[in-house]
């Protein structure tokens, strides 16, 4: 044990995703170096008093979208250093957007334009997921295989949106490839020609307000999505992660597919906790600003969706952050106008209340263990994405990313109390009894409860290692020989 520290945060009530324990913690160029029930006085140049109150490992957001380049005129309200900035006042301390492909275009480009927007701009540590819309062979056979290998280690791909949807065939193909490479696929699952059928009946009858986007997407449409979704994971022999699951009868087929042994992961979102489809009929044209995709249900399907976090179904827990400003014409208000729910873009802010809405109504309200919270929100996403135990832990040799929680106080979320670009939250006025009072990344303090202490440029590039290999099934189908699988 090194006997001078930068930083000693002291009378730390630690939660990781295993246990609980009260310490003080030693930490010297960005790491926990020590863990200890008291280090001695006068042995660090920086000190924190947490006061026995809880500490946790920083957030890991691993979905969200920052800068992502979208089709005129609509446009992404946070880049790297407004997103980042929000993400640390929230405790996340790593996030994981998306490099997105454009159909016609490589990976590589992708990739290349990505780091050139995060560069000099993250306040806190990033990585990148890679999202296939084009999984031409080359992609396939050579860009995956490579950029895998530098540590792009996982890709989403979508079952709907006409400029990133795949059909079964590339999605086969694309599981097939992340088996051979043990890359993790997120897969969006809403049936797309379902979707467009159900939009033609209602915009054909003028249904275009916000509330009928949820009307255009019920239920079915993803739960048929996830058991497809599901079926050719298994097919392929591949573990796959369904992302942002919205209700009931998604969780069903997830539970089902578990129940086969199949390696099923899932994710879900705050907007599946605490917005429903009264949200999107908010007066006026407010509705707008719940738009995302999968919708939000109603209180059945959250408590199912709280059952599912609770019991284990869930693995993670990301915000989505998909910032589009409500007042805007790059954004909801869509060039200027109220447009039809078809039009409005997709994807609600989140990055900064993602934390304190699960701490306060999980943990506070007794839905969840601390331990739970710990794991579906930063070992869970760092293990996924090969990460840990460089992330998402408190332990030594970890970087010293964490959160001391205030939980003295009740207070409504507010827009003004945000630190991202976007000009509303969904969440304005639920009452949290938890915020960040202070978050540490790589042992400096981002956010000290009051201001954002960061700074844009020093957040690092994280290259992922592979997700822990899935546990081996019992595979005794006659056909698995003859196809080769
Ligand atoms: O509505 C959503 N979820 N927008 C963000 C993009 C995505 O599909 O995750
Ligand atoms: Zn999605
Ligand atoms: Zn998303």
């Amino acid at each position: 044990m090194s006997d001078r520290y930068d930083l000693i945060v002291r009378n730390a009530r630690v939660a990781t995703a295993a246990d609980t324990f009260d310490a003080d913690l030693g930490i010297t160029g960005g790491k926990i170096v020590a863990i200890a029930q008291r280090l001695p006085a006068g042995s660090a140049d920086r000190e924190i008093d947490a006061a026995g109150r809880w500490v946790t490992p920083g957030g890991v957001d691993a979905h969200c979208h920052l800068d992502q380049p979208m089709v005129e005129p609509m446009r992404m309200a946070d880049d790297f250093e407004t997103g980042s900035r929000s993400a640390a006042c929230g405790g996340t301390t790593t996030v994981i957007p998306f490099a997105a492909q454009v159909k016609g275009h490589s990976l590589r480009e992708a990739v290349d334009d990505y780091h050139r927007r995060a560069e000099g701009k993250a306040s806190i540590d990033y990585a990148f997921h890679l999202i296939v819309s084009d999984p031409t062979p080359d992609v396939i056979a050579r860009e995956l295989p490579a950029l895998v290998g530098e540590g792009y280690t996982s890709f989403k791909i979508y079952m709907t949106y006409d400029d990133l949807k795949l059909d079964d065939g590339e999605i086969l193909a694309c599981l097939e490839a992340a088996r051979g490479l043990g890359a993790m696929t997120m897969i969006h699952a809403e049936n797309a020609d379902a979707i467009a059928y159900l939009t033609k009946r209602l915009t054909e009858q003028g249904k275009t307000a916000p509330r009928f986007h949820g009307m255009s997407r019920p239920m079915p449409v993803e739960r048929e999505a996830t058991h497809r979704a599901i079926t050719l994971s298994e097919l392929v022999d591949v573990p796959i992660l369904i992302v942002h699951v919205s209700g009931a009868e998604a969780v069903e087929q997830i539970r089902w597919a578990r129940g086969k042994g199949l390696n099923i992961l899932a994710e879900t979102c705050p907007q599946y906790l605490f917005l429903t489809q009264e949200h999107l009929g908010l007066d006026g044209f407010h509705g707008a600003k719940c738009v995302c995709s999968p919708p939000p249900r109603d209180a059945r399907n959250q408590q199912v969706i709280w059952d599912g976090l609770a019991d284990g179904l869930f693995t993670i827990v990301s915000s989505d952050h998909a910032p589009f400003r409500y007042d805007d014409p790059q954004g909801k208000k869509l060039g200027g106008e109220e447009p039809s729910f078809e039009y409005i873009p997709n994807g609600i802010p989140g990055l900064e209340t993602r934390l304190p809405l699960l701490f306060s109504e999980g943990v506070l309200a007794g839905r969840l263990t601390i331990q739970q919270f710990v794991a579906l929100t930063s070992t869970n996403p760092a293990k996924l994405y090969g990460l840990y135990p460089r992330k998402g832990t408190i332990a030594i040799g970890a970087d010293a990313d964490l959160v001391i929680w205030d939980t003295s106080k009740r207070q409504p979320i507010r827009n003004e109390m945000l630190h991202h670009e976007v000009d509303y939250t969904p969440y304005e006025g639920i009452e949290v009894g938890a915020w960040p009072a202070t978050t540490v990344c790589r042992g400096k303090v981002v956010w000290d409860g009051v201001s954002f202490t960061g700074r844009a440029g020093d957040g690092q590039f994280l290259a992922c290692g592979l997700p822990e290999p899935a546990k081996p099934r019992v595979r005794n189908e006659s056909w698995r020989e003859w196809v080769g699988l």
